[in-house]
């Protein structure tokens, strides 16, 4: 399925499968002035040449190269005629080959996203200019290491993709490095955005005390980690104590979205 909705000059597209008459595990790209920022996943590709009949897309960028953001590269390419999808270098080969990575898809992520087709893309750096703006290209990994921002600084917009998500998030997906994701956060707090934009589909009009609130969530459990760490306590138990049960995601993705992950993810930092 995919539904638009208008914020100001900026259309978001939600695009996700409907299971039991529910969307599940949807995501959201962005359409401004020519420029689309992300695909969606290739179980919505029959969907996309009826959805943008209203919105000529002359580039693409992709945040990154997971499969729910660059699914549907190819339907823009050889159905729409996009010739210019970019991406962070570190993405390029991925999203030119998904067979390098695609075996390590979890049977949820197959149900929910699907396997990306080849597409072509190109690596960008720097600035990105449509007729009415520029949109500055922040790398900012964690989430995967090729992982960008979009910055636009007249409208102060910033769209996230997979880095922000949410304030409070107590899981990490189990390739996630939350220590370099933290750095991310703080990086893009250098730059003067105000509304963030996230592939989760939250809109945030306070998006700068968003962001603080959120390194300020996750710098606080990392102290409180590092102090039960540092008392001999096995990480399950830090879990535990600290976050309680795991959430209803942990079942149904095998772990990927787990707890464990977050509280491992601060041991291995706290190490380094
Ligand atoms: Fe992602």
């Amino acid at each position: 399925m995919i539904k638009t909705q208008r914020y100001g000059d900026i259309t978001q597209f939600i695009m996700g499968r409907i299971m039991g008459e529910q969307l599940v595990y949807s995501m959201a790209c962005y359409y401004v002035d020519g420029l689309l920022i992300d695909t969606g996943p290739v179980h919505v590709a029959d969907e996309i040449e009826a959805a943008f009949a209203d919105y000529p897309v002359d580039i693409i960028i992709n945040t990154h190269h997971h499969e729910d953001h660059i699914g549907n590269n190819v339907v823009f390419q050889q159905k729409l005629g996009v010739r210019e999808i970019f991406a962070h270098h570190l993405a390029v080969p991925l999203i030119k080959n998904p067979a390098l990575w695609i075996s390590r898809l979890r049977p949820y992520q197959h149900m929910a996203w699907g396997e990306p087709p080849a597409s072509e893309a190109f690596p960008l750096d720097g600035v990105i200019k449509t007729g009415q703006h520029e949109f500055h290209i922040i790398h900012t990994p964690g989430h995967s290491p090729d992982h960008i921002c979009i910055f636009e600084p007249r409208q102060k917009w910033l769209f996230s993709g997979d880095l922000f998500v949410r304030e409070r998030v107590p899981t990490l997906r189990s390739d996630e490095d939350v220590t370099i994701m933290l750095s991310s956060l703080h990086k893009i707090l250098e730059y003067d955005f105000s509304t963030l934009f996230c592939s989760s589909g939250m809109v945030v009009t306070d998006g700068r005390e968003a962001v603080r609130r959120k390194i300020i969530y996750w710098e606080d459990l990392r102290e409180k980690v590092r102090g039960l760490y540092q008392q001999g306590i096995e990480p399950d138990e830090i879990r535990a104590k600290l976050l309680g049960k795991e959430t209803i995601l942990y079942e149904p993705t095998a772990g990927d979205f787990g707890k464990i992950n977050l509280v491992m993810s601060f041991i291995e930092g706290l190490k380094k």
